[in-house]
């Protein structure tokens, strides 16, 4: 047999082959390519399609991932029922039940008794309105006033499927996606620093301020930050903290309804809202609706609200945002419509008009 020779054995000691390295690199680029091939195999979980909702170019192409538009799992927790429509002569809830909601007492008892029953369906709450000693009650008739408020005065925004108790409940009590005001963040510096620089669920866990919701959607700060002229000295110019609020707010309005920013923005001129697409307007009647919803129907029920339901750091009532009725989708439940069975929430008047 062929025996090596000496010198080879020694040679070969003096200067070892080292075989992990080209190996490392064999096996990193076959699994890449196995990984890869299944990728294609399994049809992209990831894919993403671009929608153009302007002129050529990335400003205004909408990306979106297509898993992201599958149904809303809470649709199948919903349960609607059709209006018994009157056909005169009933006994109205008011005649019938001494206790009656004042304001629903005008409904016919069967509808007075269907919306009462869904109203415990969409919040979880079995004994609604069996009594005044529940706060759940006193709180459950503003918030009856409040519903036919954002039917009635933002048709604008809600307008094409409409909202009742189930687009922010969804079978809770509390609904998901409030918050409540958190600022300062970092009890050990001072100064205005101490707004940011903390992962919170209100900076959508970036460093950027963590203010945006409490001075955009509860007070009327600003959200407009950009000047064409550079370093512009007016009085009231938006400060670097200003501007990174903005794009707070801005992150929460992307996250909150799962698109990204051309989805509203023309990205080549953010500062021109000429320019930029419908949904742009729509989010600045939510704007309006949302400081409503906080400061004329939320805030009157810090008294009755039990403080466990409160803010943990300065008591506050919990508030309403983006998150708190669209949990994700650009249009809630899928723009599934909430209203035509529900005539009795729609409108602050009297006069309900079945169809
Ligand atoms: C725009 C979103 C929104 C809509 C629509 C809405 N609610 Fe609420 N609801 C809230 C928020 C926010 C709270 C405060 C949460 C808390 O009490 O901690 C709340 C609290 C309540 C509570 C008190 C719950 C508790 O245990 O503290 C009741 C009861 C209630 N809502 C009933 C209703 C009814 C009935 C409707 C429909 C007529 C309705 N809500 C529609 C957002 C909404
Ligand atoms: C759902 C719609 C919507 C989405 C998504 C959105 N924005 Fe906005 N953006 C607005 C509205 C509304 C305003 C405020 C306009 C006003 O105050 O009149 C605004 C304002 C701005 C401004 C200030 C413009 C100025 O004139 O100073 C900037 C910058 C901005 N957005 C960036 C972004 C970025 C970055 C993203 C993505 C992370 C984004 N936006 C996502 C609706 C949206
Ligand atoms: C009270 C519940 C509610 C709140 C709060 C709310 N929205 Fe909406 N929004 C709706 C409903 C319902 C629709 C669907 C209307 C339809 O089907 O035409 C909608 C539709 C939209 C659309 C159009 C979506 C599309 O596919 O064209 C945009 C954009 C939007 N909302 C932005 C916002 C922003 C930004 C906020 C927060 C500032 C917000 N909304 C807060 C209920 C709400």
């Amino acid at each position: 047999m062929f025996r090596k020779p000496d010198w080879y054995e020694e040679w070969a000691k003096a200067n070892p082959i080292r075989s992990s390295g080209p190996l490392v690199l064999l096996c990193t680029v076959g699994v890449a390519i196995i990984v890869a091939v299944g990728i294609i195999l399994m049809a992209n979980p990831w894919q993403t399609s671009t929608l153009q909702t302007g002129p050529r170019g990335l400003a205004l192409g909408v990306i979106k991932i297509d898993a992201n538009r599958t149904e809303d799992p809470t649709i199948a927790g919903y349960s609607s029922s059709e209006p018994i429509i009157p056909t005169g002569g009933e006994v109205l809830a008011r005649d019938a039940y001494e206790n009656a909601e004042e304001s629903l007492g005008h409904l016919t008892k069967d509808n007075y008794d269907r919306l009462v029953t869904a109203m415990r369906s969409w919040t979880g709450i079995e004994d609604l309105f069996a009594g005044e000693e529940n706060y759940q009650t006193v709180v459950a008739r503003m918030m009856i006033q409040m519903t036919q408020n954002i039917n009635e005065g933002y048709e604008e925004h809600v307008g094409g499927a409409g909202v009742n108790c189930y687009t922010c409940h969804r079978g809770q009590p509390v609904p998901s996606g409030i918050w409540f005001n958190n600022v300062p963040v970092n009890s050990n510096v001072s100064g205005w620093a101490a707004a940011q620089n903390r992962a919170t669920m209100n900076s959508e866990y970036t460093s950027l301020p963590s203010d945006a919701l409490e001075k955009y959607l509860n007070d009327y700060n600003v959200i407009r930050v950009h000047d064409l002229e550079s370093r512009v000295d007016n009085e009231g110019t938006a400060t670097i903290q200003d501007t990174e609020r903005t794009y707070s707010l801005m992150n929460h309005f992307s996250n909150s309804l799962n698109v990204n920013c051309t989805f509203c923005h023309n990205t080549r001129a953010f500062y021109d809202l000429e320019q930029s697409a419908p949904q742009l307007n729509q989010a600045q009647l939510a704007i309006g609706m949302i400081q409503e919803i906080n400061l004329d129907y939320l805030t009157q029920i810090e008294d009755v609200l039990p403080p466990h339901r409160l803010g943990p750091m300065h008591g506050d009532v919990p508030k309403v945002a983006c998150l708190t009725c669209h949990k994700g989708y650009s249009k809630p439940l899928n723009g599934l419509d909430m209203v035509s069975d529900w005539p009795e929430l729609t409108t602050t008047d009297d006069e309900v008009v079945y169809e």
